[in-house]
């Protein structure tokens, strides 16, 4: 699938805060996923950057003055708007804030921004006091009314050395939000489509501090509820506990047992397709302990087990909200295929997954599947969890486009 980013173009406002030293990271990170950039650097915005520097990243010409007659001749400030996708004012400063609240056009960027007809997003950033300040607060609250998207600022240390909220949001963040702007603009292959995706490990309790896991990291289906998520379905991701950030625009259910991943699972449906990468403890400990337990007072403590619901296994047969595809995932170490053509059939989903676990699957960055069907099986190479997602998600685009 094509990029979402690729052949955008954006039209980017540099305002004069100390952040805008970022946009030249951000210019590269747009360029490489094939984003045109023109950009308007503020008289403010020049003391932090150079046009030099900007005009290299974006290979345009920079835009800085409202009365210089070349930029007119060459691409007057309202055709700045009318040629571009989107407008990104980052960062955007309190006094930019307040210029485009009040309609105020002193100057080639709050001029474009008064003509534009496209849609603006502003990244602010700020000293906190500056943020918290009714004024800029009022401000804020007017431009979001009137539409813009707002990419909030972080909390942390700023440049002035005071603690607060006003950094400018990180990079990727910044792409997050422009990407999901482009991804609702869009009729996407399974906008429409709601799509369950377990992840992770879960964890038993055996006391209240001590529990049983495994080694899944929650990767492989992370990436798959953000791949999905961008080729438009509507994903409700369940997981088990993880360090892992939640993919942009993902809807994250968070679980700790299995029981709990169940409940969470069945209570997503009706869906259209689950798919069940999670790895569910088979067991919980049947009576786990009110009480820590203590050593030397027993001896050694007997573990009694009961078994877990199979959650792949009763989504696949599911009376009344079956959904119309069910992926299950399979680790095996040996005989991976053949393993995993008795699972489907055990399990009655609809497509194994298997991977072969022998190398660092487990918590690593790569994967490598064999997708098993009724109509046989693929060998995929080794690659990233990343590709594997996409390559998935493909697949599941082509099954409901069929
Ligand atoms: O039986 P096994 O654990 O090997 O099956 C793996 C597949 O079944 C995975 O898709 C996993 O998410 C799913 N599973 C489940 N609930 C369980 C056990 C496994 O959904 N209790």
């Amino acid at each position: 699938m094509a990029d979402i980013l690729e052949n955008k173009k954006i039209l980017l406002v540099i305002g004069g805060g100390i952040a805008a030293y970022k946009c030249l990271d951000l210019i590269r990170r747009l360029k490489e996923r094939g984003v045109g950039i023109q950009a308007i650097l503020t008289k403010g915005g020049e003391q932090f950057v150079t046009p030099l520097a900007v005009s290299s990243l974006t290979e345009n010409k920079v835009y800085q003055d409202l009365f210089s007659l070349t930029d007119e001749a060459e691409m007057g400030h309202i055709r700045l708007s009318r040629e571009n996708d989107l407008i990104l004012v980052a960062p955007a400063t309190a006094d930019l804030m307040a210029k485009m609240a009040m309609g105020i056009a002193d100057n080639l960027a709050t001029a474009t921004l008064l003509a534009a007809n496209k849609q603006i997003m502003i990244a602010p950033t700020m000293n906190s006091q500056m943020w918290g300040n009714p004024a800029t607060q009022a401000n804020l609250k007017t431009l979001k009314e009137r539409g813009m998207i707002e990419v909030p600022p972080a909390d942390g240390e700023l440049a002035c050395g005071e603690e607060g909220t006003g950094r400018l949001a990180e990079v990727p963040d910044i792409i997050a939000q422009i990407e999901a702007f482009f991804l609702s603009s869009e009729d996407l292959p399974l906008s429409g489509k709601h799509i369950l995706v377990t992840a992770g490990p879960t964890h038993e309790n055996i006391d209240p501090v001590r529990y049983i896991a495994n080694h899944s990291s929650g990767k492989q289906g992370y990436e798959i509820a953000r791949a999905l998520y961008l080729r438009g379905a509507d994903v409700t991701l369940v997981s088990g506990p993880t360090n892992l950030k939640t993919p942009d625009g993902v809807r994250r259910v968070n679980v700790t047992s299995a029981r709990e991943m169940m409940a969470e699972s069945e209570n997503a449906l009706p869906v259209n397709a689950a798919i069940c990468v999670a790895a569910v403890a088979d067991w919980h400990i049947k009576n786990p302990s009110d009480q820590k337990l203590k050593k030397n007072k027993t001896g050694t403590p007997a573990l009694d087990f009961s078994e877990n619901p199979d959650i792949l296994k009763t989504i696949s047969n599911q009376a009344d909200h079956r959904p119309k595809l069910v992926v299950g995932f399979a680790a095996e170490s040996e005989n991976v295929v053949d393993y995993a053509r008795e699972k489907l059939d055990r399990k009655g989903c609809d497509w194994i997954v298997a991977n072969d676990i022998s190398g660092d699957v487990m918590g690593g960055d790569h994967n490598q599947v064999h997708l098993i069907t009724n109509d046989g099986a693929e060998d995929w190479p080794h690659m990233a969890k990343a590709a594997v997602a996409d390559k998935l998600a493909d697949k599941i685009t082509e099954y409901f486009e069929d």
